[in-house]
């Protein structure tokens, strides 16, 4: 987009997505977060012939792209704009009442991350939007004008884990009765100055916790991967795997809980005891697979 020869996204933890979802002859994979197509290309291009996938985003700048990096596969993809929270909806408009795996590869893309006016950068100013789907109602702009002293708190503690939670909320709201805050630019310096750290200072951005906790909260991250969770087990045939890549702790240890308890009721085994991260060569050779963890598990039996 806009010009540049950036990728899209690159993908994390490749050989092991496609080692765990195993595809086999006649699958239907469903690649809930297709982004750029990475993860979908690899899956296509391991998986015999006679498979096929289809890819979910919400990001209509990630369709286009996906539409383009896949489009050699023909029919054997299907590219759907939608929140995966409605995995069940979009299968039942496909008529297809079980799948042979489903690949969650969590948060924000590349593209998104690093695209100014997305509102998501810490390294370039733009309009503090956030959305990965544009047709979602809030944006942090909206969130950090009007939400509450402890309501601000709460995110930011609660979904960045940062410690100074506190004094950036009332600072937050302190800059805002002089003025809204519009740009990412502006809300970095009322952060910044918060914290008492200036950029350059640390290795990471002194707002970086902050921005993704308001990135967090703005696309209701926690909400719609449970609203999604809940319905894989339903949706996958027997024997069928379900993949998950997180980055964030938060996510992580939703991850983690729903597996337990969906082993504990026997209808999945998990395959990873422990989570697979990626190794130092892959994180030098690819920054943003950094804080990956992947977890995965088979269904085993029917719900009961
Ligand atoms: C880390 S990227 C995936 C990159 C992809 N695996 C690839 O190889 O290019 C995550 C993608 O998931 C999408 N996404 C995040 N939450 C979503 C949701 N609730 N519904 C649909 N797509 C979502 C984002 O828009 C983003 O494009």
């Amino acid at each position: 987009m806009e010009g540049t020869k950036r990728p899209f996204h690159r993908p994390a933890l490749v050989g092991a997505v496609v080692s765990l979802l195993k595809p086999e002859r006649g699958g239907i994979y469903v690649d809930a977060t297709v982004g750029g197509g990475g993860h979908a290309r690899a899956i296509l291009e391991a998986a015999p012939p006679d498979t096929r996938l289809i890819g979910i985003d919400w990001d209509e700048e990630a369709i286009f792209t996906a539409r383009d990096e896949l489009e050699e596969f023909g029919e054997r993809v299907i590219l759907v704009r939608e929140n995966f929270a409605r995995l069940g909806r979009i299968l039942d408009v496909l008529a297809i009442p079980q799948v042979d795996g489903i690949l969650f590869d969590l948060g924000p893309s590349l593209h998104q991350l690093v695209s100014g006016y997305r509102g998501f950068s810490l390294h370039a100013d733009g309009p503090l939007d956030m959305r990965m789907d544009r047709r979602l109602p809030l944006k942090a702009a909206d969130i950090v004008n009007r939400a509450t002293e402890e309501e601000l708190e709460r995110i930011i503690r609660e979904y960045g884990e940062e410690p100074k939670a506190r004094a950036i909320a009332k600072a937050i709201v302190k800059a805002r009765k002089e003025r809204p805050l519009g740009t990412t630019l502006q809300l970095m310096e009322v952060v910044s100055k918060a914290i008492g750290k200036s950029v350059g200072q640390d290795y990471i951005h002194p707002a970086t916790r902050t921005f993704m906790a308001l990135r967090i909260a703005v696309n209701k991250e926690v909400e719609q991967l449970k609203a999604a969770l809940e319905q894989v087990p339903g949706r996958l045939k027997v024997g069928g795997r379900l993949v998950i890549i997180s980055y964030q702790s938060i996510e992580d240890r939703t991850v983690k809980h729903f597996l337990k308890e969906w082993e504990g009721r026997g209808v999945l085994k998990i395959l990873t005891k422990k989570p697979v991260v990626p190794t130092k060569e892959e994180v030098e050779e690819n920054p943003s697979s950094r804080g990956a963890k992947l977890r995965a598990a088979e269904k085993v039996s029917e719900e009961g």
